[in-house]
Protein backbone atom coordinates (compact mmCIF):
# COMPACT_ATOMS: atom_id res chain seq x y z
CA UNK A 1 0.00 0.00 0.00
CA UNK A 2 1.76 3.28 -1.20
CA UNK A 3 1.60 6.21 1.59
CA UNK A 4 -1.27 7.80 -0.37
CA UNK A 5 -3.53 5.04 -0.06
CA UNK A 6 -2.25 4.79 3.36
CA UNK A 7 -2.77 8.12 4.38
CA UNK A 8 -6.29 7.75 2.40
CA UNK A 9 -7.32 4.79 4.87
CA UNK A 10 -6.31 7.13 7.68
CA UNK A 11 -8.14 9.56 7.37
CA UNK A 12 -11.41 7.72 6.56
CA UNK A 13 -11.21 5.55 9.76
CA UNK A 14 -10.67 8.83 11.52
CA UNK A 15 -13.94 10.34 9.72
CA UNK A 16 -16.30 7.33 11.29
CA UNK A 17 -14.83 8.08 14.57
CA UNK A 18 -15.15 11.42 14.98
CA UNK A 19 -18.90 10.79 13.82
CA UNK A 20 -19.57 8.29 16.05
CA UNK A 21 -17.88 11.17 18.97
CA UNK A 22 -21.01 11.61 20.78
CA UNK A 23 -19.44 14.27 23.11
CA UNK A 24 -16.51 16.78 23.26
CA UNK A 25 -14.45 14.11 25.60
CA UNK A 26 -15.19 11.22 23.14
CA UNK A 27 -14.25 13.55 20.03
CA UNK A 28 -11.20 14.54 22.05
CA UNK A 29 -9.81 11.25 22.22
CA UNK A 30 -10.10 10.59 18.97
CA UNK A 31 -7.85 13.79 18.34
CA UNK A 32 -5.37 12.69 20.66
CA UNK A 33 -5.38 9.15 19.06
CA UNK A 34 -4.75 10.25 15.37
CA UNK A 35 -3.08 14.03 15.65
CA UNK A 36 -1.52 13.77 19.32
CA UNK A 37 2.56 13.19 19.93
CA UNK A 38 1.97 9.63 20.27
CA UNK A 39 -0.84 9.54 17.39
CA UNK A 40 -1.35 7.42 13.69
CA UNK A 41 -0.04 10.49 11.97
CA UNK A 42 2.30 11.54 14.27
CA UNK A 43 3.99 8.23 13.73
CA UNK A 44 3.68 8.63 9.77
CA UNK A 45 5.70 11.43 9.99
CA UNK A 46 8.28 10.48 12.08
CA UNK A 47 8.66 7.70 9.85
CA UNK A 48 9.39 9.52 6.99
CA UNK A 49 13.20 8.91 6.98
CA UNK A 50 12.16 5.95 5.08
CA UNK A 51 10.52 7.55 2.49
CA UNK A 52 12.86 8.37 -0.66
CA UNK A 53 14.53 11.79 -0.12
CA UNK A 54 13.28 13.14 -3.56
CA UNK A 55 9.80 11.91 -2.35
CA UNK A 56 9.57 13.65 0.75
CA UNK A 57 8.38 17.22 -0.11
CA UNK A 58 5.63 15.34 -1.84
CA UNK A 59 4.51 12.86 0.82
CA UNK A 60 5.17 15.60 3.66
CA UNK A 61 2.38 17.89 1.33
CA UNK A 62 0.34 14.37 1.80
CA UNK A 63 0.90 14.08 5.28
CA UNK A 64 0.01 17.80 6.23
CA UNK A 65 -3.16 17.89 4.58
CA UNK A 66 -4.29 14.60 5.68
CA UNK A 67 -4.04 16.55 9.37
CA UNK A 68 -5.87 19.81 7.97
CA UNK A 69 -8.55 18.13 7.02
CA UNK A 70 -8.61 16.03 10.24
CA UNK A 71 -8.46 19.06 12.06
CA UNK A 72 -11.01 20.42 9.55
CA UNK A 73 -13.36 17.59 10.64
CA UNK A 74 -12.69 17.85 14.34
CA UNK A 75 -13.79 21.24 14.28
CA UNK A 76 -16.95 20.86 12.30
CA UNK A 77 -18.23 17.48 14.53
CA UNK A 78 -17.33 19.89 17.57
CA UNK A 79 -19.11 22.56 16.33
CA UNK A 80 -22.05 20.56 15.84
CA UNK A 81 -22.05 18.63 18.97
CA UNK A 82 -22.33 22.44 20.39
CA UNK A 83 -25.09 23.12 18.10
CA UNK A 84 -27.07 20.51 19.31
CA UNK A 85 -26.54 20.59 22.74
CA UNK A 86 -27.64 24.46 22.72
CA UNK A 87 -30.56 23.18 20.54
CA UNK A 88 -31.20 20.62 23.18
CA UNK A 89 -31.68 22.99 25.89
CA UNK A 90 -33.59 25.51 24.32
CA UNK A 91 -36.06 22.89 23.87
CA UNK A 92 -36.09 21.80 27.46
CA UNK A 93 -36.82 25.55 28.25
CA UNK A 94 -38.80 26.59 26.48
CA UNK A 95 -41.20 29.36 27.89
CA UNK A 96 -44.84 30.36 26.81
CA UNK A 97 -44.68 33.68 26.35
CA UNK A 98 -48.54 33.72 26.23
CA UNK A 99 -49.43 31.83 29.26
CA UNK A 100 -51.01 34.96 31.95
CA UNK A 101 -48.45 36.13 34.64
CA UNK A 102 -47.94 34.49 38.43
CA UNK A 103 -49.13 37.92 40.18
CA UNK A 104 -47.22 38.62 43.09
CA UNK A 105 -49.64 38.09 45.98
CA UNK A 106 -48.93 40.88 48.59
CA UNK A 107 -50.36 40.75 52.04
CA UNK A 108 -52.40 43.69 53.84
CA UNK A 109 -53.25 44.94 57.06
CA UNK A 110 -55.04 42.44 59.82
CA UNK A 111 -58.50 43.72 60.45
CA UNK A 112 -57.24 44.13 64.21
CA UNK A 113 -54.30 46.59 62.92
CA UNK A 114 -56.66 48.58 60.61
CA UNK A 115 -58.84 49.47 63.80
CA UNK A 116 -55.91 49.86 65.81
CA UNK A 117 -54.25 52.24 62.87
CA UNK A 118 -57.99 53.95 62.93
CA UNK A 119 -58.20 54.62 66.67
CA UNK A 120 -54.47 55.67 66.93
CA UNK A 121 -55.35 58.31 63.95
CA UNK A 122 -58.22 60.13 65.87
CA UNK A 123 -56.70 60.65 68.91
CA UNK A 124 -53.03 61.81 67.75
CA UNK A 125 -55.35 63.84 65.86
CA UNK A 126 -56.49 65.13 69.15
CA UNK A 127 -52.73 65.85 70.78
CA UNK A 128 -52.48 62.40 72.03
CA UNK A 129 -49.60 60.78 72.59
CA UNK A 130 -48.86 56.70 71.55
CA UNK A 131 -47.36 54.95 74.26
CA UNK A 132 -46.33 50.60 75.38
CA UNK A 133 -46.41 49.33 78.45
CA UNK A 134 -44.97 45.40 79.23
CA UNK A 135 -47.47 42.23 78.70
CA UNK A 136 -45.38 40.90 82.02
CA UNK A 137 -46.52 42.93 84.60
CA UNK A 138 -45.80 43.47 88.24
CA UNK A 139 -49.51 42.90 89.86
CA UNK A 140 -48.51 46.06 91.86
CA UNK A 141 -49.28 48.19 88.39
CA UNK A 142 -51.83 45.56 87.36
CA UNK A 143 -53.85 45.63 90.49
CA UNK A 144 -52.46 47.39 93.47
CA UNK A 145 -51.91 50.89 91.88
CA UNK A 146 -54.72 50.77 90.59
CA UNK A 147 -56.52 50.77 93.30
CA UNK A 148 -57.27 47.29 93.58
CA UNK A 149 -55.93 46.08 97.01
CA UNK A 150 -54.98 42.43 97.61
CA UNK A 151 -57.70 40.10 98.43
CA UNK A 152 -59.68 42.57 96.40
CA UNK A 153 -62.64 40.76 94.54
CA UNK A 154 -61.52 42.38 90.99
CA UNK A 155 -58.09 40.30 91.22
CA UNK A 156 -60.42 37.51 90.60
CA UNK A 157 -62.96 38.97 88.11
CA UNK A 158 -60.35 39.31 85.74
CA UNK A 159 -58.92 35.30 85.49
CA UNK A 160 -55.46 36.56 85.50
CA UNK A 161 -52.37 34.45 84.29
CA UNK A 162 -49.82 34.63 87.37
CA UNK A 163 -46.24 33.96 86.86
CA UNK A 164 -45.61 34.24 90.35
CA UNK A 165 -46.22 36.13 93.97
CA UNK A 166 -45.47 39.35 92.21
CA UNK A 167 -45.83 38.97 88.39
CA UNK A 168 -48.66 38.13 85.90
CA UNK A 169 -49.35 38.59 82.64
CA UNK A 170 -51.40 42.15 82.06
CA UNK A 171 -55.25 41.38 82.82
CA UNK A 172 -55.70 45.03 80.86
CA UNK A 173 -54.20 47.99 79.50
CA UNK A 174 -55.12 49.67 82.70
CA UNK A 175 -51.01 49.35 84.13
CA UNK A 176 -49.98 51.52 81.35
CA UNK A 177 -52.18 54.55 83.21
CA UNK A 178 -49.65 54.26 86.41
CA UNK A 179 -46.60 53.74 84.47
CA UNK A 180 -46.90 56.91 82.43
CA UNK A 181 -47.99 58.86 85.82
CA UNK A 182 -45.21 57.39 87.72
CA UNK A 183 -42.78 59.23 85.10
CA UNK A 184 -44.20 62.61 86.51
CA UNK A 185 -44.80 64.99 83.40
CA UNK A 186 -47.35 66.43 83.27
CA UNK A 187 -49.95 67.38 81.86
CA UNK A 188 -50.48 63.94 80.32
CA UNK A 189 -52.53 62.94 77.08
CA UNK A 190 -52.19 59.17 76.21
CA UNK A 191 -53.41 56.23 74.56
CA UNK A 192 -51.88 52.82 74.89
CA UNK A 193 -52.40 50.43 72.89
CA UNK A 194 -51.56 46.17 73.66
CA UNK A 195 -52.22 43.15 73.90
CA UNK A 196 -53.45 41.44 77.31
CA UNK A 197 -54.07 37.89 78.72
CA UNK A 198 -57.07 36.52 81.09
CA UNK A 199 -57.85 33.04 81.35
CA UNK A 200 -60.72 32.78 79.68
CA UNK A 201 -62.03 29.89 77.29
CA UNK A 202 -62.08 30.27 73.47
CA UNK A 203 -65.67 31.34 72.11
CA UNK A 204 -67.10 33.29 69.39
CA UNK A 205 -66.88 36.48 71.93
CA UNK A 206 -63.66 35.15 74.19
CA UNK A 207 -60.20 34.70 74.04
CA UNK A 208 -57.24 33.80 76.22
CA UNK A 209 -55.20 37.12 74.86
CA UNK A 210 -57.47 40.08 73.24
CA UNK A 211 -55.74 43.77 73.19
CA UNK A 212 -56.98 46.72 74.80
CA UNK A 213 -56.29 50.18 73.95
CA UNK A 214 -55.65 52.49 77.49
CA UNK A 215 -56.52 56.14 77.38
CA UNK A 216 -55.44 58.91 80.31
CA UNK A 217 -55.71 62.62 80.32
CA UNK A 218 -54.54 64.33 83.29
CA UNK A 219 -54.10 68.46 83.60
CA UNK A 220 -55.67 70.93 85.56
CA UNK A 221 -59.20 71.49 85.87
CA UNK A 222 -60.26 68.12 84.14
CA UNK A 223 -63.93 67.45 84.61
CA UNK A 224 -66.29 64.27 83.14
CA UNK A 225 -67.68 67.12 81.03
CA UNK A 226 -63.97 66.68 78.65
CA UNK A 227 -64.23 62.93 79.09
CA UNK A 228 -67.74 62.87 77.62
CA UNK A 229 -66.60 65.75 74.77
CA UNK A 230 -63.83 63.33 73.94
CA UNK A 231 -65.61 59.86 73.77
CA UNK A 232 -68.34 61.81 71.98
CA UNK A 233 -66.12 62.74 69.55
CA UNK A 234 -64.42 59.43 69.15
CA UNK A 235 -67.86 57.75 68.25
CA UNK A 236 -68.48 59.97 65.52
CA UNK A 237 -65.32 59.86 63.92
CA UNK A 238 -64.73 56.25 64.51
CA UNK A 239 -68.81 55.05 64.03
CA UNK A 240 -69.88 57.63 61.54
CA UNK A 241 -71.33 61.22 62.33
CA UNK A 242 -75.01 60.42 63.11
CA UNK A 243 -73.48 58.62 66.19
CA UNK A 244 -74.77 58.91 69.66
CA UNK A 245 -73.04 58.31 72.91
CA UNK A 246 -74.65 57.48 76.15
CA UNK A 247 -73.21 57.25 79.27
CA UNK A 248 -74.39 54.70 81.75
CA UNK A 249 -72.96 54.60 85.57
CA UNK A 250 -70.60 51.53 86.19
CA UNK A 251 -68.61 50.93 88.39
CA UNK A 252 -64.53 50.45 87.98
CA UNK A 253 -61.96 50.53 91.32
CA UNK A 254 -59.37 52.88 89.25
CA UNK A 255 -61.95 55.68 88.71
CA UNK A 256 -64.60 57.59 90.38
CA UNK A 257 -67.34 57.94 89.17
CA UNK A 258 -67.20 55.38 86.49
CA UNK A 259 -69.46 54.90 83.37
CA UNK A 260 -69.98 52.57 80.64
CA UNK A 261 -70.57 53.80 76.94
CA UNK A 262 -72.97 52.50 74.78
CA UNK A 263 -73.15 54.03 70.76
CA UNK A 264 -76.05 53.71 68.72
CA UNK A 265 -76.47 51.43 66.37
CA UNK A 266 -74.67 51.81 63.31
CA UNK A 267 -76.26 49.28 61.38
CA UNK A 268 -80.15 50.46 62.19
CA UNK A 269 -79.28 53.97 63.43
CA UNK A 270 -80.97 53.18 66.76
CA UNK A 271 -83.99 51.42 65.66
CA UNK A 272 -83.14 47.91 66.87
CA UNK A 273 -82.25 45.26 64.70
CA UNK A 274 -79.69 41.75 64.98
CA UNK A 275 -76.46 43.51 65.38
CA UNK A 276 -77.34 45.45 68.53
CA UNK A 277 -79.99 42.83 69.97
CA UNK A 278 -82.99 45.06 69.64
CA UNK A 279 -81.46 47.80 71.91
CA UNK A 280 -80.44 49.82 69.36
CA UNK A 281 -77.33 50.46 71.45
CA UNK A 282 -74.05 48.83 71.51
CA UNK A 283 -71.25 48.69 74.26
CA UNK A 284 -68.02 49.60 73.60
CA UNK A 285 -65.82 50.85 76.33
CA UNK A 286 -65.30 51.98 80.47
CA UNK A 287 -64.48 54.90 81.34
CA UNK A 288 -64.27 57.53 84.33
CA UNK A 289 -62.74 60.02 86.61
CA UNK A 290 -59.16 58.70 87.47
CA UNK A 291 -59.90 58.10 91.16
CA UNK A 292 -58.15 60.48 93.61
CA UNK A 293 -56.03 57.03 95.49
CA UNK A 294 -55.01 56.36 91.91
CA UNK A 295 -53.62 59.62 91.24
CA UNK A 296 -51.77 59.90 94.74
CA UNK A 297 -50.33 56.32 94.47
CA UNK A 298 -48.76 57.57 91.22
CA UNK A 299 -47.13 60.41 92.93
CA UNK A 300 -50.00 63.09 91.84
CA UNK A 301 -51.70 65.46 93.90
CA UNK A 302 -55.31 65.25 93.27
CA UNK A 303 -56.42 68.21 94.87
CA UNK A 304 -53.94 70.22 92.22
CA UNK A 305 -54.63 67.45 89.04
CA UNK A 306 -57.63 65.36 87.86
CA UNK A 307 -57.67 63.59 84.90
CA UNK A 308 -59.89 60.82 82.92
CA UNK A 309 -59.32 57.37 81.54
CA UNK A 310 -60.81 54.66 79.38
CA UNK A 311 -60.47 51.49 77.97
CA UNK A 312 -61.50 49.97 74.85
CA UNK A 313 -61.26 46.70 73.33
CA UNK A 314 -59.78 46.55 70.33
CA UNK A 315 -61.19 42.74 68.68
CA UNK A 316 -64.67 44.71 70.13
CA UNK A 317 -64.27 47.84 67.40
CA UNK A 318 -63.07 45.30 64.95
CA UNK A 319 -66.19 43.07 64.76
CA UNK A 320 -67.93 45.92 65.44
CA UNK A 321 -66.34 47.98 62.39
CA UNK A 322 -66.72 44.90 59.55
CA UNK A 323 -69.74 43.36 60.70
CA UNK A 324 -67.85 40.30 61.70
CA UNK A 325 -69.79 37.86 64.03
CA UNK A 326 -67.50 35.41 66.13
CA UNK A 327 -63.71 36.50 67.32
CA UNK A 328 -61.96 32.92 66.73
CA UNK A 329 -62.08 34.71 63.10
CA UNK A 330 -59.65 36.98 63.73
CA UNK A 331 -56.77 35.15 65.21
CA UNK A 332 -57.11 31.75 62.66
CA UNK A 333 -55.37 33.49 59.71
CA UNK A 334 -57.64 31.61 57.45
CA UNK A 335 -56.62 33.44 53.97
CA UNK A 336 -60.01 33.38 52.70
CA UNK A 337 -61.20 35.32 55.54
CA UNK A 338 -58.59 37.67 56.02
CA UNK A 339 -58.37 38.94 52.15
CA UNK A 340 -61.55 40.56 52.73
CA UNK A 341 -60.26 43.24 54.47
N1 LIG B 1 -59.42 48.01 82.43
C1 LIG B 1 -60.85 47.87 82.24
C2 LIG B 1 -61.13 46.44 81.80
O1 LIG B 1 -60.25 45.76 81.38
C3 LIG B 1 -61.33 48.82 81.18
C4 LIG B 1 -61.34 50.23 81.70
C5 LIG B 1 -62.45 50.74 82.32
C6 LIG B 1 -60.21 51.02 81.58
C7 LIG B 1 -62.47 52.03 82.82
C8 LIG B 1 -60.22 52.31 82.07
C9 LIG B 1 -61.35 52.81 82.69
O2 LIG B 1 -59.17 53.12 82.00
O3 LIG B 1 -61.37 54.08 83.18
O4 LIG B 1 -62.25 46.01 81.91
Amino acid sequence: MDMKQKLEALHEEARKKIMESGNLDKLNEVRVAYLGKKGELTAILKSMKDVAPEDRPKVGQLVNETRSRIEGLLENHKKALADAKREAQLKAEVIDVTLPAKKARIGHRHPNTIALEEVERIFVGMGYEVVEGPEVEYQDYNFTKLNIPEDHPARDEQDTFFINKEICLRSQTSPVQARTMEQGKLPIRMIAPGRVFRSDEVDATHSPSFHQIEGLVIDKNITFADLKGTLEEFAKELFGPETKTKFRPHHFPFTEPSAEVDVSCFKCGGKGCRFCKGSGWIEILGCGMVHPNVLRMCGIDPEEYTGFAFGVGLERIALLKYEIDDMRLLYENDIRFLNQF
